[in-house]
Parts: structure tokens; sequence; C-alpha cells
């Protein structure tokens, strides 16, 4: 199973996720890394749908469900953009939501 295809897939659920609720900061790189990411065993969660605690628990806990699932989990530097992005779009981010 080559990158590629994986990709493929994962832009198209992205893009149809995008449509019902289009993520805040769009083409950032932690909304890059989220899409390509994360969209690919399940629909994505809005960002403000979790508090950033909540977010730092669930990403962690998506390093084992990945590797467990033989899928490559984020490194720490995707991980760290990534828990940037989300962050600043949790519930408790203050401002946007
Ligand atoms: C390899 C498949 C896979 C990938 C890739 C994946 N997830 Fe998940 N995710 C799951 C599964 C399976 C569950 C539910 C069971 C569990 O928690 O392990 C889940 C659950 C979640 C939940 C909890 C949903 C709820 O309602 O409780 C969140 C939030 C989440 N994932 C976020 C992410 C994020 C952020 C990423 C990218 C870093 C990601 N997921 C990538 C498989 C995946």
């Amino acid at each position: 199973m080559r990158r590629g295809r994986r990709l493929l897939v994962v832009g198209s659920l992205a893009v149809a996720a995008g449509c019902a609720h289009p993520l805040p900061d769009p083409g950032s790189p932690g909304a890059r890394i989220y899409e390509e990411r994360c969209g690919g065993c399940h629909a994505l969660h809005e960002p403000r749908s979790l508090t950033a605690a909540m977010w730092e628990i669930q990403v962690r806990k998506m390093r084992e469900t990945m590797r467990r699932r033989g899928v490559r989990p984020l490194n720490d530097d995707e991980e760290g953009v990534l828990l940037q992005y989300l962050r600043a779009h949790a519930t408790d981010a203050g401002g946007q939501s």
C-alpha cells in the first residue's frame, strides 16, 4: 500500500467533510496535516468540538490507534503543528469558534 493511493482516498474524504463543515484556517500547515492524516478512518471532527486538553489526549491516543492499524503515526513535528492548529481553534480557544 503506497502513499499515493491512500492520499487520494483521504483527499476525497476531506473534500466531503469540508463541504459540510469547512475547516478553520484552510490551507494552513495544521489544517493540511489534519486533512491528510486524520480523515482516512473517520470523518474529521470539527476543531471547535473539543477543548485543547481533549485534543491533546485524542491526538496522543490516535498515535497508538494508527500504529495498531498499520498507518504511519505522525512524527513529533507533524504532531506539534497539528496540536497547535487544533488548540488555536478548540472550544476553549477564545476568539473565533
Ligand atoms: C488508522 C485509522 C485512524 C486514523 C488515521 C485516525 N483515527 Fe481517530 N479514531 C480511529 C478509531 C478506530 C477511533 C475510535 C476508537 C478509538 O478511540 O481508538 C478514533 C477516534 C477518534 C476520536 C474520538 C471520537 C469520539 O467521538 O470519541 C478523535 C477525536 C479522533 N479519532 C481524532 C483523530 C485525529 C486528530 C487523527 C489524526 C492525528 C486521527 N483521529 C486519525 C481511527 C483513526
